[in-house]
């Protein structure tokens, strides 16, 4: 503990690329993600489409290159086609995820022209629950179908002549879960999800299909990626061999009231994600996919620090973040960084007001705690992940879950690099402990180097920010790069230089 830590980056050791698609967001039809949040006609802060012009430039500042939706839980008795069409003419109905009644007045054709007016790609769930095939495949062609079919004419009558082309669909979400009217055993759900996929492909090859997983280390997702991650010839009435499985989702949560559980947590995500890479490899082994086809990735699509416990009205889920949490959400990304060879797609859940570092007040747009990490990140932290190596102390405390201590280290200094299209090169090196600064040998910056330095802390590990007041944010300053550079306890440091 003692020692003098090390960090050591190398920036032409270029370990993988970093899919753009990392930095995604999810918005649900939960508590005030949509109505109140992403939509709120004749608020004087929306525009005349009654998005949220507020919430509208936080996903462009993010760069956030796609954004999940319907749900969540709420797609498992989701009908689409209540959701378009003439307003004064959608049903509303109850809705069995959060109990509330859904008035289908923000639905398909407000989420799509709300993608294309932020500039994202929009990824849907298609549902798993009281759902049939033929419903989701008419969504498909609803969204995406080019000729004179009924659904794509049902599309032009509503407005829009030209198709959508959304890309990423999931085969339900978390459909092994007993909340879930559909919960289904492995072999149904796989079942189910390769009759789906193989439809669904055939309407149309050009979409990507994301298979609903687990936490990654179960006996489901070893099921799923086993019978579902095979690979068909001559399926799409062409020669080529593909796959029907284009990606495999996992969720995971984390969050603990002790700080040091809450930044050591992610971890977990670590595991998980090394785990199913090796479950998607062996899926792949067992059934001779050919290494023509792309290796699947990990789609993460729910990540975040979440304690439905605290968080007020957990149906709402408007988690207020700390600085604690904040460091706990920089440490999920540089989890995915480090991971990025493995990582398809990460979407945060979610992304405005429902455990979400965005919050629209009456008068504006509150910025958590956790939105400076993620900010910074989804800047900065494009291209390709290289090599980054820490020599620090490590805290040797309980951990949650416990069997993090003994399975992957958790060193005071969590770091990961990258470097960009233009040969910038981002450093983080998050500081997790509460009390000591770390005065840090830091090997592979140009002594000399003019370097940009963002820091988000706070007074406390208990720093917030509300609508009154912003105790968590990013300091910027610069440093002409010594040996030495201290990371202050409890914080983010990035460091962005060109060599
Ligand atoms: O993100 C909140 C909920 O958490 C989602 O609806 C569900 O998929 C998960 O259990």
């Amino acid at each position: 503990d003692d020692e003098t830590p090390v960090v050591s980056v190398n920036p032409t050791h270029k370990i993988s690329k970093i899919e753009d698609n990392t930095y995604g967001g999810f918005t649900e039809h939960m508590g005030r993600c949509i109505y109140g949040g992403l939509y709120d006609p004749g608020n004087p802060l929306s525009d005349e489409n009654g998005f949220r012009k507020d919430v509208i430039e936080a996903f462009q500042e993010l760069k956030c290159p796609v954004v999940r939706y319907p749900g969540g839980n709420f797609i498992a008795t989701y009908h689409w086609q209540d959701g378009v069409g003439p307003r004064e003419k959608r049903p509303k109905r109850k809705e069995l995820a959060w109990h509330g009644i859904e008035t289908n007045q923000f639905g398909t054709d407000e989420f799509l022209k709300w993608c294309e007016v932020v500039g994202t790609e929009p990824y849907l769930c298609l549902n798993f629950g009281t759902g049939t095939l033929d419903e989701a495949m008419g969504w498909v062609e609803y969204c995406n179908s080019d000729s004179d079919s009924d659904y794509a004419n049902m599309r032009r009558a509503n407005g829009r002549d030209k198709p959508y082309n959304v890309k990423y669909w999931a085969l339900g979400n978390e459909c092994w879960g007993p909340w879930q009217v559909e919960q289904m055993t492995q072999e149904d759900y796989a079942k189910k999800a390769n009759q789906w996929a193989k439809a669904i492909k055939l309407l149309d090859p050009s979409v990507q299909l994301i298979l609903c997983g687990k936490e990654g280390p179960t006996a489901w997702d070893y099921h799923v990626t086993k019978e579902c991650i095979n690979y068909s010839m001559h399926i799409l009435g062409n020669n080529d061999a593909s796959c029907l499985i284009d990606m495999h989702s996992i969720h995971i949560y984390t969050a603990s009231s002790d700080h040091l559980k809450n930044v050591t947590a992610p971890r977990q995500a670590e595991r998980a994600i090394e785990i199913t890479s090796g479950l998607i490899d062996l899926a792949r082994i067992e059934n001779n996919v050919p290494p023509s086809i792309p290796r699947q990735k990990i789609c993460f699509d729910e990540w975040n620090v979440w304690d439905p416990v605290r968080a007020p009205g957990w149906l709402g889920a408007e988690e207020q973040y700390t600085l604690s949490d904040a460091l706990a959400v920089a440490n999920w990304l540089n989890v995915l960084i480090r991971q990025s060879k493995n990582i398809g797609m990460a979407t945060i859940a979610q992304s405005v007001n429902v455990i979400a570092p965005l919050m629209t007040t009456k008068t504006g747009l509150m910025k958590q705690a956790t939105w400076w990490p993620l900010l910074l990140f989804s800047k900065y932290m494009r291209g390709s992940t290289v090599a980054c190596h820490v020599q620090s102390g490590e805290y040797d405390g309980p951990t949650q879950p416990a069997w993090i201590r003994g399975a992957i280290e958790t060193p005071w200094l969590e770091v990961s690099a990258a470097v960009d299209d233009e040969g910038v090169v981002s450093l983080v090196v998050v500081n997790i402990h509460d009390t000591k600064d770390f005065g840090t040998k830091v090997e592979g910056i140009t002594p000399g180097a003019k370097v940009d330095v963002y820091t988000v802390t706070g007074a406390s590990l208990q720093s917030t920010n509300t609508e009154e007041k912003t105790e968590v944010g990013v300091q910027e300053s610069s440093w002409t790069a010594e040996a030495t550079y201290t990371f202050p306890k409890a914080s983010m440091t990035m460091l962005r230089w060109k060599p």
